[in-house]
């Protein structure tokens, strides 16, 4: 594995050595370098500089560049205005650096990181025995291409999928269950998930009219929670069915994500259920919670309701119940203790950001977290419907995430099939394609918005062939690899003595930027720069399309190869990218 630094790191090294150099008081000043519509860069730096040790800001310049070593980065360097640094490279620079991220294989010339730490990213959590809707989709969506991005940069990632399996309303299902045996289909390894969350529907219906209308049958329930709490074999037996239906559905949902999600990451809150007494004593001893009202309670001085009262966390409930937040911090110890994580990060709804606000407070308090152990959500806006409001079905009723998968894949479908012809696409291919377009697109949307913004679910617009688009992004990987296909016996070569066309240099400066971008994206939990860099990728390789031919027969051969190299390159930086968003790139469309 090589680490290729990029022309910009490169350039910001030497600057500031320059800037030591001919200026020894300055200490270790940043030359603020930047990307500029003037030159490749723009360096600002030297104007707080001289502010600081009065001197002439282009004066400063000038010794700045003065100080600069010969070489071959470098092209033209001029002062301007009241002190900026213009910038411009070489075209040699620009394609050897290419040149190397080229011979590193999938990485592409990015390092990863010298001292990882391991991150626990809880994500993908549905709720056992209930439908998955579009909020569960962006938790898994925006979930899944963290823990990608976060692998790629040498970070140990842990995954938990929290899943909501444990509770009061079991004891309703549960006791349901008692009564009418064979009213929950006895799941196989061959049942598909469509019938499994269909029987657990009718179950679930079922138990809620009985609970809703016969008194006896809810204390049953109750007692039902009692027994499952306390472990009872039988109690619990049941309750696993439930468990075990459900995950026959949520696999077949991931499944059509295209999303590999392992069992044994999946540790619902049940999970938790041996440590959550510890837990609250342990608040308690340490002051940490106080009894309030018969509940054991953490008080936050910002934290109030509407009435100007505070609102607590509750811990244990005066029924000596435990709920979600109970759990959470359960959850909290395991990870830090048992799975050694550094880093909690959380891909939960906006709406539960109190929730993790007093969480995490809570758990600092106890000392849980601290320097050394971060805990972090990423929190992600609702998906709204195209009329502005949440997303819901034409009845009313939440969408179910299934179907929405179906409908995107239909549409993408057929916008494959259409282009189908002209590239000889067969039956089978049509559809693998339009299931990675579809899925694709449903993705692309999702991540290519800032995470806590809402956005409108707008299926035309999202398999576009046009704009900031999954779709564009894939054609224009598609093409590169349409166009390697046709160069017959020309092979992509780097050229370093070629001289650059503007549109060639402009892709190869983006290309560059790759791993900064990721570094970016890593730190700041933040998809969709990473969306924004490969759209930004595959509108410079339009231009360059517009601009540069690359298979003509006016071209001379090293010039055909060299532009072979920036297209390809090109694609496996697409190919790098979307797949790190967990999306596919079709080899022909
Ligand atoms: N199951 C919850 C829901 O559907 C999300 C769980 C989030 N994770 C957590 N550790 N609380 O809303």
């Amino acid at each position: 594995m090589a680490s290729v630094p990029s022309l910009a790191s490169t350039l910001q090294q030497q600057l500031a050595d320059a800037l030591t150099a001919a200026l020894p008081d300055a200490g270790t000043a940043d030359p603020l370098l930047r990307r500029s519509d003037r030159a490749d860069f723009q360096a600002n730096g030297i104007l707080a500089l001289a502010k600081k040790l009065k001197g002439n800001p282009r004066e400063l310049a000038s010794q700045v560049t003065a100080a600069l070593p010969a070489g071959d980065l470098i092209k033209d360097i001029e002062v301007s205005g009241p002190g900026f640094l213009n910038i411009t490279l070489t075209d040699r620079a620009i394609v050897e650096t290419l040149a190397a991220r080229a011979a590193d294989g999938d990485r592409l010339g990015v390092p990863p990181k010298a001292a990882p730490g391991t991150t626990v990213i809880d994500y993908a959590q549905p709720n056992v025995a209930k439908e998955m809707h579009v909020g569960h989709l962006r938790s898994a969506v925006i979930g899944d291409a963290m823990v990608q991005i976060l692998e790629f940069t040498g970070e140990n990632v842990v995954r938990r999928h929290h899943i909501g399996d444990w509770g009061t309303q079991f004891g309703m299902l549960i006791q349901y269950l008692f009564e009418h045996p064979d009213e929950l289909r006895h799941g196989g390894d061959q049942a598909d998930g469509e019938a499994a969350m269909s029987s657990l529907n009718r179950v679930y219906k079922a138990s809620r009219v009985l609970f809703d209308s016969d008194e006896e049958f809810k204390a049953r329930s109750r007692d039902r929670v009692v027994a499952l709490q306390a472990g009872d074999p039988e109690t619990l037996a049941h309750w696993q069915r439930f468990v075990d239906e459900s995950k026959i559905y949520f696999y077949s949902v991931f499944d059509k994500l295209d999303m590999e999600i392992d069992d044994p990451d999946i540790v619902g809150e049940s999970g938790y259920n041996d440590m959550l007494e510890e837990t609250c004593r342990i608040l308690e001893e340490t002051g940490v919670a106080v009894r309030s009202e018969g509940a054991l309670c953490v008080f936050f001085d910002d934290v109030k309701g509407p009435d100007g009262n505070p609102v607590p966390l509750i811990v244990k409930k005066t029924n000596g119940g435990y709920g979600y937040a109970a759990t959470d911090l359960s959850a909290i110890r395991d990870r830090v203790r048992n799975l050694k994580a550094d880093t909690l990060l959380y891909v939960v709804d906006a709406r539960q950001s109190l929730h993790f606000k007093m969480v995490f407070e809570t758990a600092r308090r106890a000392g849980w977290l601290n320097d050394d152990v971060k805990a972090h959500q990423l929190a992600f806006g609702t998906v709204l419907g195209k009329d502005g409001k949440p997303f819901k079905t034409r009845e009313g009723t939440t969408v179910r995430l299934e179907d929405l998968l179906d409908e995107a894949v239909e549409r993408a479908t057929a916008v494959v099939r259409e282009k189908a012809g002209k590239v000889g696409l067969s039956e089978e291919e049509i559809v693998e394609n339009g299931r990675y377009v579809g899925v694709g697109a449903v993705k692309y949307a999702d991540l290519s918005t800032s995470a806590v913004r809402d956005y409108k679910f707008d299926l035309d617009q999202m398999v576009s062939l046009n704009g900031d688009t999954s779709v564009y992004l894939q054609y224009a990987y598609a093409r590169i690899r349409s166009i390697l296909r046709k160069a017959g016996d020309a092979k992509p070569a780097a050229h370093p003595e070629l001289d650059l066309a503007p549109a060639e240099r402009a892709l190869g400066l983006h290309l560059d930027q790759f791993g900064a971008v990721l570094e970016e994206v890593a730190e700041g939990y933040e998809p969709h720069k990473l969306a924004a860099y490969l759209y930004q990728l595959a509108s410079h390789l339009t231009t360059f399309y517009d601009q540069c031919q690359v298979l003509s027969d006016e071209n001379p051969a090293e010039v055909v190869e060299n532009r072979l190299f920036l297209v390809e390159l090109t694609a496996r930086t697409l190919h790098q990218g979307m797949k790190l968003l967990g999306i596919r790139t079709p080899e022909r469309l």
